[in-house]
């Protein structure tokens, strides 16, 4: 199947990126949905901000900015959104019944043969697509943050995707300029996140007793493994909330090894959430 529309569930962190990456690069006719205009507000905020900066590299032009933003219909009405739309990915919270009760909401109010796909970072595509009646043409579809810039997408099959939808999928991402690859049993946390999490944890564990200060945990991974970001500034731009959930879902699927960090329950507790509230590890309202 041709896909040509694409509908963005959730404006949110990954949310706007996907749909700036859809409309950019992909050149899809893109719907972006989210429950309230400040959401609205807030993810085409980011996404000018990122079409600024490919401006001010000259990686895009000013005709490419506005085309953009054109292709992009940022909406708060769901069953208008998915109406007609070829292909419909979720990026709303790391919730279970959030999704499950959103997906099949909007199972009746699309096209039948429109494609579902989840942006989960650690839910199983196979309970997700249980929500729906087109589990054939279900699947994951997991990008990674910031979505403009990274090139990894996971085409993550569930037990009943077909072959049609994930070679579709493998073909979106590549319209979209990304390298996908194909996770090919639905497991927890898919293959990026089984082997990262466990480190972002252990980083959370060294703070927490008192192995290493802040500042020395993310210099250690920036000049001894040459990680682009430390641990702690990374979990910050993921959203803490964001990383409790995966690890919650990795502990009850995969077993104790994923136990969340105290120290994390207890940011998230205060609503220290990073990035998105304005401290974490950091304090980002300077910045
Ligand atoms: N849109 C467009 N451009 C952007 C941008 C955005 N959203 N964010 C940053 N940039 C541009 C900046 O303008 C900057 O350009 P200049 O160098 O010309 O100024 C350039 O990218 C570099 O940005 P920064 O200097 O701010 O940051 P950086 O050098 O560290 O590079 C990065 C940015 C590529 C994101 C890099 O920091 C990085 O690789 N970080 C780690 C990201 C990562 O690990 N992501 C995966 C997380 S796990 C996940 O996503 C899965 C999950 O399920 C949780
Ligand atoms: P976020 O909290 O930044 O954004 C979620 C957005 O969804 C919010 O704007 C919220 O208002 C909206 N929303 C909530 N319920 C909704 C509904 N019923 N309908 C429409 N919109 C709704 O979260 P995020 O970080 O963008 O994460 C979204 C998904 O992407 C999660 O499943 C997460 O695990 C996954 N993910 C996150 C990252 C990351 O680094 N943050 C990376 C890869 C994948």
């Amino acid at each position: 199947m041709e896909v040509k529309k694409v509908t963005v569930i959730g404006a949110g962190l990954m949310g706007h990126g996907i749909a700036q990456v859809s409309a950019q690069v992909a050149k899809f006719e893109v719907n972006l949905v989210d429950v309230k205009q400040e959401f609205i507000d807030k993810g085409m905020a980011m996404i000018k901000d990122s079409l600024q900066r490919f401006l001010k590299k000259s990686v895009i032009t000013e005709d490419q900015v506005k085309e953009t933003l054109e292709r992009i219909h940022p909406t708060l009405n769901l069953k208008e959104a998915v109406a007609d739309a070829d292909l419909i990915i979720e990026a709303i919270p790391e919730n279970l019944k959030l999704k499950k009760d959103l997906f099949s909401e909007i199972n009746q109010a699309s096209k039948p043969d429109a494609i579902f796909a989840s942006n989960t970072s650690s839910i199983s595509i196979t309970e997700l697509a249980s929500s729906t009646n087109r589990p054939e043409k279900f699947c994951g579809m997991h990008f990674f943050n910031p979505p403009q810039l990274m090139k990894l997408v996971e085409i993550v099959r569930g037990a009943k995707t077909s072959d049609e939808t994930v070679n579709t999928l493998v073909e979106v991402s590549k319209k979209m300029g990304k390298e996908p690859i194909v996770v090919k049993k639905d497991c927890p946390g898919f293959v990026v996140n089984r082997l990262h999490v466990l480190s972002l944890n252990e980083a959370l564990y060294l703070l927490w007793e008192g192995i290493a200060d802040r500042d020395d945990i993310d210099k250690a991974s920036e000049l001894g493994l040459n990680w682009p970001m430390g641990p702690l500034r990374l979990l910050d731009y993921l959203g803490l909330d964001t990383f409790l959930a995966i690890l919650e879902v990795l502990e009850k699927e995969l077993g104790p090894k994923f136990r969340p960090c105290p120290l994390l329950r207890q940011m998230v507790r205060a609503g220290l959430l990073g990035r998105k509230t304005g401290k974490g590890f950091y304090d980002w309202t300077q910045k």
